[in-house]
């Protein structure tokens, strides 16, 4: 089953900016091996990540991202299973989103929301939006 999660979360401060670069990192490289794909954001102290992949991969990555002493409040947005993948097309499938950076993929995947998951759409629209400082 295709599964879908995101959440926003705050970034511990004492994570330094070497030890945030090695994650980023790993998490390029980890997600491609095990099939996990879409989006994660840093902007001011927040991340904003989605996880797309099999329903049992995305949920134990979730279990273990959710321990992480390196960011902490995490706030679950979508917790879902999806009819098509997202993010899955992409060349690296896994993309890492810096500073107000308006993000293609993410604009395709909310105008999909908007269509299919109206009630899903406003709250996720509304926070991306903040978070990426478009609006
Ligand atoms: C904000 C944030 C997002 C993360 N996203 C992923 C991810 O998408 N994939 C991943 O493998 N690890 C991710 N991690 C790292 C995991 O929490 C974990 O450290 C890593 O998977 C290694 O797990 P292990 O130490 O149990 O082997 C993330 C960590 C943080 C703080």
């Amino acid at each position: 089953m295709k599964y879908i999660i995101s959440y926003v979360s705050t970034a511990n401060p004492n994570t330094s900016r070497s030890d945030m670069i090695k994650l980023i990192d790993f998490i390029k490289y980890n997600n491609k091996e095990i099939g996990i794909a879409g989006i994660l954001i840093y902007s001011d102290g927040n991340f904003f990540q989605i996880l797309e992949g099999e329903k049992e991969i995305v949920k134990m990555m979730f279990e273990r991202i959710k321990r992480d002493p390196r960011h902490y409040d995490i706030i679950k947005m979508l917790d879902k299973e999806i009819i098509e993948f997202n993010f899955l097309d992409y060349d690296s499938s896994f993309t890492i989103i810096s500073d107000h950076y308006s993000q293609n993929k993410l604009q395709q995947f909310l105008k999909k929301e908007k269509t299919y998951n109206p009630e899903h759409y406003k709250s996720i629209s509304y926070l991306t939006q903040k978070f990426m400082k478009l609006s």
